[in-house]
């Protein structure tokens, strides 16, 4: 039997498949444990399931251990792993796509019409307790028929948030590294243009790129500055849920407080769980405590590719989704 560590909690059908054939260490605790609690935990593991918010880097693989096999990501997103230090060490990294594309989509659209109809704002309204009045003008957006979204990222999640798009009447552009898969850019008449061009004509910007570190060939660190919200329209919306950092945040919040852009829906923060206290202020900008995948059933779907993963690669077969 081997000993696994799974970081924080996960749900008990994951932990089911994991206990059935090793030694588990869970964490039972509501609370998320901290970075010492983790380290010391993780000590003597041959695999371990990890959290978008557990750092993998020299440290933890060090307090690990040398016997360590395989560290499982409950994310499809891997920026908190140093993937080139676990490769060193012989240590597989895996992640977890697919299972949580629907979900993901769900939200991003989901803030869209949060942030284009201003209904965080009008709920405010209401929470309030002040008196209010049905108005003709009264907390206008914009309406979605007719107008483009640009997605920033042609993968699964930023297909799915393109179809749904599509669903409310919107024209499709895309800017990426690669062509969006041909069967989905058929589907969507979707157009692919660059960054700039993106910029310049989306009604709704929509970002669903992985955080690739600055320095590192395609950095995505920023990508989204002061002069890329420059080049957006002053009628137009930024979306993010991909990974905080992809936008400079105080950029942002120079942007939607001088009317540059009209609003933003984020799902994610440069430094979670801190947020820039600008965007706290401000009524144009809708934020979510990054709960793109915060759904029952996907949260299971996530913890349960983890586990498999690491029964795969403790039974020495190759990992289901493999990183880097
Ligand atoms: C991911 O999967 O990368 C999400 O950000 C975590 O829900």
């Amino acid at each position: 039997m081997a000993r696994v560590v799974v970081t924080h909690q996960i749900p008990q059908a994951a932990l089911a498949l994991l206990r059935a054939a090793h030694d588990v260490d869970s964490w039972e605790g509501q609370d998320a444990p901290s970075r010492e609690v983790v380290l010391r935990r993780v000590s003597g593991a041959d695999a371990v399931v990890t959290m978008v918010t557990d750092r993998v880097d020299q440290e933890f693989l060090g307090a690990a251990g040398s016997q360590l096999r395989a560290v499982c990501n409950v994310a499809v997103g891997y920026d908190n792993i140093d993937v080139a230090a676990c490769r060193e060490r012989g240590v597989v990294a895996t992640n977890t796509p697919g299972v949580l594309t629907e979900a993901t989509a769900d939200t991003a659209f989901a803030l869209v019409l949060m942030a284009t109809r201003r209904l965080g704002e009008a709920e405010r309204v209401v929470r309030s307790g002040k008196p209010w009045t049905w108005g003709m003008s009264v907390l206008l957006g914009m309406g979605l028929q007719g107008r483009t979204i640009g997605i920033v990222g042609p993968g699964q999640i930023g297909i799915a948030t393109a179809r749904r798009a599509k669903a409310f009447g919107m024209e499709v552009v895309y800017a990426g590294r690669s062509p969006m898969a041909a069967q989905a850019q058929a589907q969507l008449a979707a157009a692919r243009v660059d960054l700039p061009e993106l910029l310049a004509t989306a009604d709704v910007v929509s970002l669903h790129c992985p955080l690739i570190p600055a320095g590192a060939p395609d950095s995505t660190y920023h990508l989204i500055d002061a002069e890329a919200l420059s080049a957006m329209r002053d009628t137009a919306y930024l979306i993010n849920t991909a990974r905080g950092p992809v936008v400079d945040e105080a950029a942002l919040v120079e942007a939607l407080r001088t009317g540059q852009i009209a609003g933003a829906g984020l799902d994610v923060f440069e430094e979670e769980p801190r947020v820039h206290p600008g965007l706290l202020e401000l009524d144009n900008v809708v934020l979510l405590p990054h709960v793109g995948s915060a759904t029952v059933q996907t949260r299971e779907g996530m913890a349960t590719l983890a586990a498999r993963n690491a029964l795969a690669v403790l039974a020495g077969e190759g990992a289901l989704t493999l990183v880097g």
